[in-house]
């Protein structure tokens, strides 16, 4: 299992030792809201906060995207220092293209999925795919309550995903009372922000979301 903090919640003030924290207690990858007042109703980091993050660490750097056409800063995240880019499904007439075009930078491309949006709009993308991220808010902001609706969801991505090289990724609501049942369901990735970031003690909060099952002490 793999715990991406979303920086989101951190304190932008203090963004490297926040950054530092929390991986230097386990997390594994750093996730990147872009927001781009379009798509979302909220503006956040653009590439230039990518370059200045890669230039502290060597950390995964989760980038994703809640912009409309998100094709147009594919080159501008992935020569930031992206280690792996993921689109909206809802955002891009030419998702295909949108993930090759990822791909062709050599990293990870990912689709995200809106609570609403069915599964069946990746199903013939699924070759082009490294990470499917099922959105469970509605994409916009940090510290929003977790949409039980998207545990079926969950579990029906992860047998449309069975023998494919494709992680599984959750961002929304995710903290230590829902993460067992998501890793249950099939998550791979579990990206937290008010969780971690909104505690007194984040290094402390990613420690006890490595603690479920199959990582050492069950909570
Ligand atoms: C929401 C973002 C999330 C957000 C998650 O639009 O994509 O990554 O930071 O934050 P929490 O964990 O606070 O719901
Ligand atoms: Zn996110």
């Amino acid at each position: 299992m793999i715990i991406a903090p979303s920086i989101l919640s951190a304190n932008f003030a203090y963004l490297g030792d926040d950054i530092k924290e929390v991986t230097s207690s386990g997390a594994q990858w750093i996730h990147i809201d872009v927001m781009d007042g379009v798509f979302v109703p909220n503006i956040t980091i653009g590439p230039l906060v990518v370059k200045a993050i890669r230039d502290i660490t060597d950390i995964y750097l989760d980038c994703h995207l809640m912009i409309s056409q998100p094709e147009r800063y594919i080159k501008a995240f992935a020569d930031a220092g992206a280690g792996g880019i993921t689109v909206h499904a809802e955002a891009t007439n030419h998702l295909h293209r949108c993930l090759y075009m990822i791909r062709e930078h050599g990293i990870k491309a990912g689709v995200a999925l809106n609570p609403s949006t069915s599964l069946d709009t990746i199903e013939y993308c699924l070759d082009m795919l490294d990470l499917i991220l099922i959105m469970s808010v509605n994409p916009g902001f940090g510290g929003q309550v977790f949409i039980d609706a998207v545990i079926p969801k969950i579990i029906k991505a992860k047998e449309m995903i069975i023998g494919r090289n494709i992680l599984l990724e959750v961002d929304g609501g995710v903290d230590t009372s829902n993460i067992r049942t998501l890793h249950d369901a099939g998550i791979d990735v579990f990206v937290a922000g008010f969780s971690i970031f909104g505690s007194p003690d984040p290094g402390g909060a990613v420690r006890e979301m490595l603690k479920i099952k199959g990582s050492g002490l069950d909570i």
